[in-house]
């Protein structure tokens, strides 16, 4: 039986910094305020590349890595809330890109979640026997989605693109155990790009709203109530202990939700890797760039030697946790 097995990582982030200090000269706010409450300095803002460009960057970071034909490619897996367009997906022009012509393209909505989610349907593909290469990225450019006269939601959105190449692998499975959850009884907490019926045969009120809106409160009460629990759950069921984990890759988000999570998870808060203060929250790619970045610097080895929890969460509400053996 064959496993998937993450093989490679690679990110990408716009060239363009915006700093706290300089969203003071666009808005209501200080480098104090938004500091103390999440933990993010600055942010990468795409000028004008689309979703698609940071993905194809990913893509092609990923090839160049592992020395792959792209013809070798059997499917891309784009998760994304900030997609180029509704049809075509942004995976359907990553894979005309990159030269994919054998594999089968997809983009997948999960918000926060959408890398956990993509990562875990591209593992079921390579258990199912039949495919042996898929690229998995999260990309993001928020940026196009944000409302820039709401100061409370704004600030803590950055645009970036993160991914993994996932190989068949008969080496036992890599994707221990997994605790996928939706609630879209609180949908309304989180919601971007709403539309409504508009044709000459339809007489709904039109109350389209193209820009994020959030409830940050009732989002904060969620992270730090649902998401523990459901990685405590999932541990529980990979058999491995809190303390057995190496590394805990979750949403970046906002700083404090890590400390509340950290707390209630009773493991050492230095296990939780951060990268918000430089990318704020990247949304599906917030994931992967996090794990790609620890594979760069040596934290994560990608030999099978450490326990690694990735766990997202956000708007749907959608969350998930996979206990991976990287
Ligand atoms: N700069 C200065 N002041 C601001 C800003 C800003 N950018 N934004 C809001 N304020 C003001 C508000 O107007 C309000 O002022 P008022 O009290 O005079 O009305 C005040 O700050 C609200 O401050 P707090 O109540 O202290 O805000 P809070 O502690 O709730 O922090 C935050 C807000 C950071 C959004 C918090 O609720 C949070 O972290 N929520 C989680 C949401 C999140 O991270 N969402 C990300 C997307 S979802 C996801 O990825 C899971």
């Amino acid at each position: 039986m064959s496993f998937g097995r993450i093989t490679a990582a690679a990110h990408y982030a716009p060239e363009q910094v915006v700093t706290n200090e300089a969203l003071t000269k666009i808005m209501d706010t200080s480098d104090e305020w938004i500091r103390s409450r999440t933990g993010i300095q600055q942010r990468h803002i795409s000028v004008n590349e689309n979703t698609s460009d940071l993905a194809t960057k990913v893509a092609q970071n990923l090839l160049a890595q592992t020395q792959l034909n792209p013809e070798s490619i059997d499917f891309v897996i784009i998760a994304t809330i900030s997609s180029d367009s509704s049809m075509p997906s942004t995976a359907s022009l990553v894979q005309a890109n990159i030269g994919a012509v054998n594999a089968f393209a997809f983009d997948i909505t999960a918000a926060c979640s959408g890398f956990v989610y993509a990562l875990s349907l591209a593992d079921k593909l390579m258990t199912s026997g039949g495919y042996k290469k898929g690229i998995v990225i999260g990309a993001e450019v928020l940026s196009k989605v944000v409302d820039w006269s709401d100061r409370s939601t704004s600030v803590l959105f950055g645009d970036g693109a993160g991914g993994v190449l996932l190989e068949a692998s008969h080496n036992g499975p890599m994707f221990l155990a997994e605790g996928l959850k939706s609630d879209g009884s609180r949908a309304k907490s989180l919601t971007s790009s709403l539309t409504t019926p508009n044709s000459p045969f339809s007489n709904a009120e039109q109350a389209d709203e193209l820009y994020l809106k959030m409830d940050g409160r009732a989002i904060f009460d969620f992270a730090v109530r649902d998401v523990p629990k459901n990685i405590l759950a999932t541990l529980e069921k990979s058999g491995i202990s809190p303390e057995g984990i190496d590394y805990f890759l979750l949403h970046q988000a906002n700083s404090r939700i890590l400390d509340k999570m950290a707390r209630k998870i009773k493991v050492d808060r230095h296990k939780f890797l951060e990268n918000m203060q430089e990318y704020g929250n990247t949304s599906a790619a917030s994931i992967p760039i996090l794990l790609s970045e620890a594979v760069a610097s040596g934290t994560i080895k990608l030999d099978g030697s450490q326990k690694v929890v990735l766990t997202g969460f956000g708007g749907g509400l959608t969350w998930g946790t996979l206990v991976v053996k990287i």
